[in-house]
Parts: C-alpha cells; structure tokens; sequence
C-alpha cells in the first residue's frame, strides 16, 4: 500500500518508498534527489524533472527520440535505469545551445532545414553532438553510421546528414564542441 511516497508494510512499519539517493550532473548542473530504484532515465528526465525535450518514441530502443549523451557518448534514455546516471554528467538537448544563443549544430540544422516536424531531431542533435566530440572530421558514411539508431520519418536524411557535414565545419571552426 503506498502512503505520501511511502510504502507500508503489514506491521505498520513506514518505509521509505524512494529509497535510491541518485546524484548526477545534467546539462552542467548537479542533480541530488530520491527515486524509485525501477524507474527509466527517460521518466526520470521527462517526468520528474520535467525536461520534455528528451522525446519518447518506440520505448523500446528503436527509434532513437530519447536520445542523450552520458559521459559523451550517446544512448537511449529509454533503455537505461535512472540509477545508471549515478555519478555521471548527462546532456539533453536543453543543455545545447548557451541561453538564446544557438549552438552550431543546431543552426545548421536550421540552415539545411534537417527539421520538418522535428519529433526526431532531439536525438538526432545528441547522436551528433557525441560524434563531433568523438570525431570533429566525419566521413559521410561515419555519420550515416552515428545517426543509424536515430529514426526520421520526414526528411528522407539528405538534408540531416547535408546538416550534420556542415556542423562538423562550423564547430572546427567555432571549437565550440568539447568532449563534456
Ligand atoms: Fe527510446 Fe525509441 S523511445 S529508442
Ligand atoms: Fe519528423 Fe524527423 S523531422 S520525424
């Protein structure tokens, strides 16, 4: 029976039910709270700190929406526990750009109108901000590979990839990309 986020037991005792102390940084801010041990990163991005940004797709790992990067390299929020974020630095699309300021990627995005209904591109960002991180210099068929998880149902992937190429040019150029 749960009371208040508590769980009683059958002797009356209270137990807590949040019972996991989770602490981690996102987007360059550090994140001290209790969860439920069973939770997914993605609930715990999108329900509990209320980051909607983060999309949720498939649930399943399929369609790569819940795309974050974790220690730079990028995942599916979906597929991991929240207790996975112990400890680690997390990205979200909503730690992209600083304030009002676009980051290169996302105005290449703009530019090379890799966005039409823009469900997708949440997580095709994060796979790209991990790849630029990784390798500022990617081949076409490198990227094609990063963004592989990452499904689109509009653009037909020119113009994604036209975009991701032209964001390699411009964080090069800006060194606005580091490997955080
Ligand atoms: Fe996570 Fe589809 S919602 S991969
Ligand atoms: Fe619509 Fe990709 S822009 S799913």
């Amino acid at each position: 029976m749960l009371y208040d986020g508590y769980a009683i037991e059958k002797k009356g005792v209270r137990m807590k039910k949040n019972n996991y102390h989770l602490h981690f940084t996102l987007n360059g801010e550090e994140k001290s709270l209790e969860i439920e041990p069973g939770i997914s990163a993605l609930a715990l991005i999108r329900d509990i700190l209320d980051l909607k940004g983060t999309k949720e797709g498939c649930g399943i790992g399929e369609c790569g929406a819940c795309t974050i990067v974790v220690d730079g390299k990028a995942v599916n929020a979906c597929l991991m526990f929240a207790v996975q974020l112990d400890g680690r630095s997390v990205l979200t699309v909503e730690g992209f750009g600083q304030g009002e300021e676009l980051h290169p990627i996302q105005q290449s995005f703009i530019d090379h109108h890799a966005v039409q209904c823009g469900f997708c591109t949440p997580g095709i960002l994060m796979s790209t901000r991990a790849l630029l991180a990784e390798n500022p210099e990617p081949k076409r068929a490198e990227i094609v590979k990063a963004i592989a998880g990452n499904l689109c149902r509009c653009t037909g992937y020119q113009s994604v990839i036209a975009g991701i190429e032209d964001a390699a040019e411009r964080c090069r150029r800006s060194q606005k990309i580091s490997k955080k």
